[in-house]
C-alpha cells in the first residue's frame, strides 16, 4: 500500500483556472483515470476551513440520538434526501472480481450491510421538469442546525466546483468539446455526502464502514476525513491507502463516466476498512477529547437523471460500447440502488 499522492498524478488547476484551458493537464486527467481510475487535484479556491467547519457540524449531527435521526430518514424517496441509518447499504458481491487479485491486493469481503450511516444534501439547481422526482426531491433541513444549509451549500459548492473544472479537462482531454461532459451535469442531483461511522461503539481492527463497491454516479470526490480507512484499486487491481496531502482532494471515476465512455474509462473501486492507521487515529482523538465519529467529505457529481447515458465521449476503436445500451441516467441509478437495498 502507498501513499495516493506517489502514485496518482496530482493535478493542478491554477493554469485552467487563469486560462480556461490546460492541454497538459488535460492529458494527465485522461491517463490517471485510464490508469487509476482516479485523480488527485489541488484547487486552490478549496479551502480548508470549509471543510473543517462541515466536518465539525457533521460530527455534531451523527453524535444525536438515532430517534432524533431518524426523523431526517426518507425511506419513500429510497434514502436519495436525508439520513440513511446505519447498516442500511450493502455492497452488489464483487466476489468474482476479488478472486482474480492478487491475495495480498484484496479487500474486505463484506458480510453484511455497511456500518456507516449517511446524510444526502443535494446541492446544485433542481431540474424544471423531471421524470425521476424521487432522485430530484427537496432537501431535507434536521431541526436544531441553524448554520446547516450555508454550511452544507458552502462545502457542496466548493465540491461541485472542482467536479466541473476536473469535467473539462477531461472533456478536453478525451478529444471532445470542453462542455461534453459538464452540459450533461446541469440539472442533475449532484449530492454532498458525508458519511459517520461511530468509532466509539465500531472502531474495531477490519470493522467494514463501506464494503468493497463502485459508485452509481458521475464522479466522486472526497476531501480529507479525520481518521483514515479509505482504500482504492487501481484498473490493474493494485489496492491503494487513499491518504491525501493536505489541501487536496481525491477525484474516482463512477459508473455513469465508465458509460459514457464505452469504458474508456472504468468505475474505480474502493472500501472504507478500520485498519491500524484507523486505530492510532481512535487512541489520537480519545486523547484529544475530539469526536470518535468517522465522517467522510464525500461528494457525488451526477448526470442529469433525465440525461441520456450512452457511450459518446472519447471513444476508441478498442472500447466495447455494445456493453452500454442506452438509457436514461435516472433509470440506471434506480437500478443501482435496488441492487445496494435503498429501494425495492
Ligand atoms: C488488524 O488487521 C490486520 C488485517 O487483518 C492485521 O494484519 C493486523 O495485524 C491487525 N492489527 C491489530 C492491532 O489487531
Ligand atoms: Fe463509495
Amino acid at each position: 500500500m502507498n501513499n495516493l499522492a506517489a502514485v496518482i498524478p496530482v493535478i493542478d488547476f491554477g493554469t485552467f483556472l487563469e486560462t480556461g484551458e490546460d492541454a497538459a493537464e488535460s492529458a494527465r486527467v485522461v491517463s490517471a483515470f485510464e490508469e487509476f481510475g482516479a485523480v488527485v487535484v489541488h484547487d486552490p479556491r478549496v479551502s480548508a476551513a470549509a471543510n473543517d467547519l462541515f466536518l465539525d457540524m457533521m460530527e455534531q449531527y451523527f453524535e444525536q440520538p438515532e430517534t432524533k435521526k431518524l426523523a431526517d430518514a426518507r425511506p419513500q424517496l429510497q434514502y436519495q434526501v436525508g439520513y440513511t441509518p446505519p447498516f442500511r447499504e450493502r455492497p452488489r458481491d464483487h466476489r468474482e472480481r476479488i478472486e482474480i487479485m492478487a491475495t495480498k491486493e484484496r479487500p474486505s469481503i463484506p458480510t453484511e450491510a455497511d456500518a456507516k450511516g449517511r446524510y444526502y444534501w443535494r446541492v446544485g439547481t433542481p431540474p424544471a421538469t423531471t421524470q425521476f422526482p424521487s432522485l430530484n426531491a427537496d432537501n431535507v433541513v434536521p431541526e436544531g442546525f441553524p448554520e446547516w444549509s450555508a454550511t452544507m451549500d458552502g462545502w457542496g459548492h466548493h465540491m461541485l466546483n472542482a467536479a466541473i473544472a476536473i469535467s473539462e479537462l477531461l472533456a478536453s482531454g478525451l478529444g471532445e468539446e470542453k462542455d461534453a461532459l459538464t452540459r450533461r451535469m446541469i440539472g442533475a442531483p449532484h449530492l454532498l455526502d458525508p458519511t459517520g461511522v461511530d468509532l466509539g461503539a465500531f472502531g474495531k481492527n477490519g470493522t467494514i464502514c463501506a464494503g468493497f463497491h463502485y459508485d452509481l454516479n458521475f464522479l466522486s470526490l472526497h476531501g480529507k476525513p479525520r481518521f483514515p480507512g479509505l482504500d482504492i484499486w487501481t484498473r490493474g487491481n493494485k489496492r491503494i491507502a487513499a491518504e491525501l496531502p493536505d489541501g487536496c482532494l481525491l477525484i474516482q471515476a463512477g459508473r455513469q463516466l465508465e458509460y459514457l465512455t464505452g469504458g474508456r474509462l472504468l468505475n474505480g473501486y474502493h472500501q472504507v476498512v478500520v485498519n491500524e492507521k484507523t486505530l492510532a487515529a481512535i487512541e489520537d482523538a480519545k486523547a484529544a477529547g475530539h469526536s470518535l465519529w468517522r465522517i467522510s467529505s464525500t461528494f457525488f457529481a451526477h448526470i442529469a437523471s433525465d440525461e441520456l447515458l450512452e457511450p459518446v465521449v472519447g471513444l476508441t476503436d478498442a472500447v466495447r460500447s455494445d456493453l452500454y445500451p442506452s438509457r436514461l441516467a435516472g433509470e440506471l441509478v434506480q437500478e443501482e440502488l435496488k441492487a445496494i437495498g435503498l429501494s425495492t
